[in-house]
């Protein structure tokens, strides 16, 4: 069956923007229908199967705007399928093991009901920058 995915991201200097892409690609290449978008950019979640929701880790803890997004979808989402990804240790201990989730975002796992939690590894670019992302 197809089913058509939403892979929301938040990012502060879109290393998990390309997290959430290889997520798309692998998708598409199962038959599937992903969708990739910033989770500001996400009106609604009804129009989709099933939802996959990511976030860069900074100071301990998701991005405002991904838990923004967790608050105002958090009955739609509980209703269909979620994964959660967190992205950001700068050492290898994403690879070697689980990485819990933080305190935060396990709750949040826990309140809708997602089906599983994974965290990646991040990376920090030589042009790294405070702030909101700026859109290239
Ligand atoms: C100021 C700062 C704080 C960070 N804090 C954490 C942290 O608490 N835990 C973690 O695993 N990674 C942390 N990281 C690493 C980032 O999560 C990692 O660079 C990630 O890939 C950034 O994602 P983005 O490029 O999508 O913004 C931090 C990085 C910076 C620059």
């Amino acid at each position: 069956m197809t089913t058509k995915v939403l892979a929301a991201y938040a990012t502060k200097n879109w290393s998990t923007a390309e997290i959430a892409r290889t997520i798309t690609q692998v998708l598409r290449d199962e038959g599937h229908r992903p969708e990739m978008l910033l989770v500001g950019d996400v009106v609604g979640v009804q129009a989709y199967d099933a939802v996959i929701l990511g976030s860069p880790l900074y100071e301990g803890r998701w991005r405002k705007e991904a838990h923004r997004f967790l608050r105002r979808e958090s009955a739609a989402l509980s209703k269909r399928p979620v994964w959660l990804f967190s992205s950001g240790p700068l050492d290898d201990s994403a690879s070697q093991g689980d990485v819990p989730p933080v305190p935060a975002v396990h709750h949040a796992l826990i309140r809708i009901n997602a089906r599983e939690h994974v965290t990646f590894g991040g990376c920090l670019r030589d042009d790294t920058r405070a702030g909101s992302p700026k859109r290239s």
